[in-house]
């Protein structure tokens, strides 16, 4: 299986974010990774379920939703609404991750689970069968332009074992570049994030392929 490109528009030009969006799906991307960040979770603001709503009229792909925000389950609905495809929430932003998985279910939602660095692969051994996918975060997360954490990979590769044949996507977030995106597909992930290494030059679509 190839791997899965997912660019975050935290690096796009959010003054033309509908534009971009555009840009890369025409440039190749497999999702739309946006990162909702609110200022309390992480040292960092981003994109509303407004900003999100808005821009769905923009591309047909998936739209990855990636949630730092805690508490997180009273924002689920409102990104649920605004078109969003995958919520991934952080475990540790979350007092009752089972619920909050069955919530993003509950409006036909594909369900996610985020690891901060230090966060172990087990938090999710009980909540394998509510799970669509499983973000690795390979930095810390409120900013982009980051170095990747080495011990993603060992983390991924446990990942990896415990999930065994369901169907859950692993994807990792954070200083993926195309000189260390083979090892990470390596260890086992078939969804890499990127923000600057997407959006780093104008030419999307080299980048993109470059990544794969
Ligand atoms: C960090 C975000 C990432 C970030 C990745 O909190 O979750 O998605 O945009 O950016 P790069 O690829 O630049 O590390
Ligand atoms: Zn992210």
């Amino acid at each position: 299986m190839p791997v899965k490109i997912a660019p975050s528009i935290l690096s796009a030009d959010f003054a033309r974010l509908g534009e971009e969006i555009r840009a890369i799906d025409a440039a190749g991307a497999d999702y739309v990774h946006i990162d909702v960040m609110d200022g309390h979770f992480v040292p960092n603001l981003t994109i509303g379920p407004m900003v999100v709503k808005a821009l769905r009229p923009h591309t047909a792909k998936i739209f990855d939703v990636h949630l730092m925000i805690e508490p997180v389950d009273p924002h689920i609905a409102a990104y649920a609404e605004a078109g969003s495809d995958i919520i991934t929430v952080h475990a540790e932003a979350t007092r009752h991750l089972d619920r909050c998985l069955q919530l993003i279910r509950s409006f036909g939602r594909k369900a996610g689970v985020s690891l901060n660095p230090a966060t172990p692969e087990c938090v999710v051994e009980y909540v394998l069968d509510k799970l669509d996918l499983i973000l690795v975060m390979s930095v810390n997360p409120g900013f982009g332009g980051q170095s990747f954490l080495p011990s993603a990979l060992e983390k991924i590769a446990k990942l990896r074992a415990l999930i065994g044949n369901r169907p859950i996507e692993i994807e990792v977030d954070g200083g993926v570049t195309a000189e260390n995106a083979q090892s990470i597909a390596a260890a086992g992930a078939q969804v890499l994030v990127a923000g600057s290494a997407v959006f780093r030059t104008a030419d999307y679509r080299s980048n993109i392929a470059a990544l794969r």
